[in-house]
C-alpha cells in the first residue's frame, strides 16, 4: 500500500485512481468487517446499565427477500436470505421479539431520534404483521418522543396501498423504496419482477396517505445510457417524490454483475458524467443536494424530515441500536479525546446461527470490534464528508486535534486536484469532490488501513503458531 505522508505521493495516489470505476469501501462501516473479532463482548458489557447515551438510532432488521434468477437481484452486497413462504416470517418475528426482549430493561431510558426497518425487503410482511412488529418496538421504547420519524423500506411491487395503510395507522411516518432502474430492459438483468407502474402507484398511494417517501435509483448499472437515465429522472421527479436516492453502482463480491456484466458497464468517465448530469437535473428539478448520493426536493416552508444519518455536520457521537439478522450496532465512546473509541457490532448473518443463539437465550452477536481513537476519528470524518463539508471547530471540540494538520498531505492533495476547498473554519467539498468521496475516504483510510491489516495478520501467525506448538506437545 502507498504510504501518503506527502503531499506528492498522496497527488499521486489521487491521480491514478481518478481514472478507476469507484469503490465504496465504507459502505457498511469503517474498518471493515473482514477485520471484526469473534464475540468476545456484546452490546450489553459496552454499555452496562446506567450508561446509556438516551439519544440513539434505533435499526431494526428484516433479512427476506423474494429469490430472484441471478440471485441476490445480480448486484446486491448485502447479507440477506431467500424468502420461502410466510412461515418463515412468523418464525423471524418471534426470535426477533426475544432479541428485544434481551435489551427490554436497557432501552427503558432510550429516546430514539429516527427507528429504520430495513433490510432485507421488510415490506414483505403481511398487513396484520405491521402492528405486530411496530407493536413491538414500541412496546421496548416506554421513552420513545411522539413523532419520532419511522422509516419503512421495500421493493415497489409489494408497496399495497393496504400495506401503506396499516404501516400509517402503527406509526410509520416514512417509506424507502429500491427501485434501481425504471427501464423495464435494464432493470430485468438484475432478475426483480417489478414494472414501473408499481413505483409511481406507491408514490402516489404515500403521499395520499400523507407518509414521507424516498425512492432509490442505481446509475453506472449494465448496459445504461445517460438517456436511460435522465427518463427514470424525469419521470421520478414529475411523480413530485419528496427524495431520491441515487447511488453509484458498487460492483464486488460474487455478484453476478462482477462476475457476468463487467464488459457491460459503463465506463469510469461515462459514469462520472452520469453523475453531474444526474446532480444538475435534479438541481433543475428543484431537489437540493445533501450528500453525494442524497436530494431533496425543497418544499417552501416545509419543517426538516427525516434525519439523514449521512448529512452529519458535526462530530457529536451517539449510539446507533441494531436489532435482528444481521443488523450492526455503534457505540461510540463519548469520552473518546481520554479513552479507545467504543465498539461496533453486527449480529448473525446466517439465520440458523442467529436463531441457534437466542434459544439458547445469548445475545445473537456475531462479531465485534473496539474501535481505537483513530478509527473513531476516521469513521466520523467520513460521515462528515458525506455531508460535504467538515466543520474543523466541532472536530477539535470533540477530539482535541486539528482535522487540517492530522491530514495534511491528503488535503493539501486534494485541494491541488480541485477537490476540495480548505479555510480554518471548514473543508468544504468541490462538485468533483463530492464525486470523488469514496476516493478521499479510501486515501484518508490508508495508513490506518495499513496497521489494521499488519496487526491482524500478527495476530492469525500467532495464533497458528499456537496450534503448531499445541501438535508438537501432542503425545
Ligand atoms: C439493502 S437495499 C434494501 C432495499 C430493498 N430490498 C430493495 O431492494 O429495494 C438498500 C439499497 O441499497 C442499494 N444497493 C444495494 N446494492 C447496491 C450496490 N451494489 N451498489 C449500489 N447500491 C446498492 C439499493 O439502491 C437498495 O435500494
Ligand atoms: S437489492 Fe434489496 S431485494 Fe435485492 S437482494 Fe438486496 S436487499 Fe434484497
Amino acid at each position: 500500500m502507498p504510504n501518503l505522508n506527502s503531499v506528492p505521493a498522496a497527488r499521486r495516489y489521487l491521480e491514478t485512481n481518478l481514472h478507476q470505476r469507484q469503490v465504496n469501501k465504507v459502505l457498511h462501516s469503517f474498518p471493515s468487517p473482514r477485520f471484526w473479532k469473534d464475540r468476545e463482548r456484546g452490546p450489553l458489557d459496552v454499555r452496562p446499565p446506567g450508561t446509556d447515551a438516551p439519544s440513539c438510532e434505533l435499526y431494526v432488521a428484516l433479512p427476506f427477500c423474494l429469490v430472484t434468477q441471478p440471485s441476490h437481484c445480480g448486484y446486491c452486497l448485502f447479507p440477506t436470505e431467500g424468502y420461502q413462504n410466510q412461515d418463515q416470517l412468523e418464525v423471524y418475528l418471534n426470535a426477533l421479539e426475544r432479541e428485544g426482549e434481551q435489551y427490554r430493561e436497557r432501552w427503558q431510558a432510550l429516546e430514539p431520534r429516527s427507528i429504520f426497518i430495513g433490510g432485507g425487503t421488510p415490506n414483505l410482511l403481511k398487513v396484520h404483521q405491521y402492528p405486530r412488529l411496530l407493536n413491538m418496538i414500541y412496546g421496548l421504547l416506554p421513552s420513545l418522543p411522539p413523532g419520532t420519524p419511522v422509516t419503512l423500506e421495500g421493493i415497489p411491487q409489494l408497496f399495497s396501498r393496504d400495506k401503506l395503510l396499516a404501516m400509517k395507522d402503527h406509526g410509520v411516518t416514512r417509506i424507502s423504496m429500491g427501485a434501481q432502474q425504471l427501464d423495464a430492459g435494464l432493470s430485468r438483468l438484475s432478475g426483480r419482477m417489478q414494472q414501473p407502474k408499481h413505483v409511481f402507484q406507491a408514490v402516489e398511494w404515500a403521499a395520499e396517505l400523507g407518509l414521507g417517501c424516498n425512492v432509490d435509483l442505481i446509475y453506472g448499472w449494465p448496459q445504461q445510457t445517460p438517456a436511460h437515465m435522465r427518463r427514470d429522472l424525469q419521470d421520478l421527479m414529475a411523480s413530485g417524490v419528496q427524495h431520491i436516492t441515487h447511488y453509484e453502482l458498487n460492483v464486488g463480491g460474487a455478484t453476478d454483475f462482477a462476475l457476468n456484466h463487467r464488459d457491460e458497464l459503463p465506463s469510469p468517465e461515462l459514469v462520472r458524467e452520469m453523475y453531474f448530469g444526474a446532480a444538475e437535473l435534479l438541481a433543475q428539478g428543484g431537489y437540493a443536494q445533501l450528500t453525494p448520493s442524497d436530494f431533496q426536493k425543497v418544499e417552501p416552508g416545509a419543517a426538516p424530515g427525516f434525519v439523514y444519518e449521512e448529512c452529519r455536520r458535526s462530530f457529536d457521537a451517539h449510539d446507533v441500536w441494531a436489532w435482528g439478522y444481521a443488523a450492526i450496532s455503534d457505540f461510540p465512546n463519548h469520552h473518546h479525546s481520554q479513552e479507545a473509541g467504543g465498539w461496533t457490532f453486527m449480529n448473525q448473518r446466517n439465520l440458523p446461527g442467529y436463531y441457534g443463539l437466542l434459544n439458547d437465550g445469548k445475545i445473537p452477536v456475531e462479531c465485534g470490534y473496539a474501535r481505537s481513537p483513530a478509527d473513531l476519528r476516521l469513521s466520523l470524518l467520513f460521515r462528515n464528508l458525506q455531508s460535504l463539508s467538515v466543520d474543523t471547530a466541532s472536530y477539535r471540540h470533540n477530539f482535541e486535534r486539528d482535522v487540517l494538520e492530522e491530514f495534511s498531505p491528503i488535503w493539501q492533495a486534494c485541494a491541488e486536484l480541485g477537490l476540495l476547498h480548505i479555510s480554518p473554519e471548514a473543508i468544504r467539498l468541490t462538485p468533483e469532490g463530492a464525486y470523488r468521496v469514496p476516493l478521499i475516504q479510501t486515501a484518508l483510510m490508508q495508513g490506518r488501513v495499513e496497521e489494521i491489516t499488519e496487526a491482524h495478520f500478527a495476530q492469525l501467525r500467532a495464533a497458528a503458531g499456537r496450534v503448531d506448538a499445541g501438535r508438537g506437545a501432542a503425545p
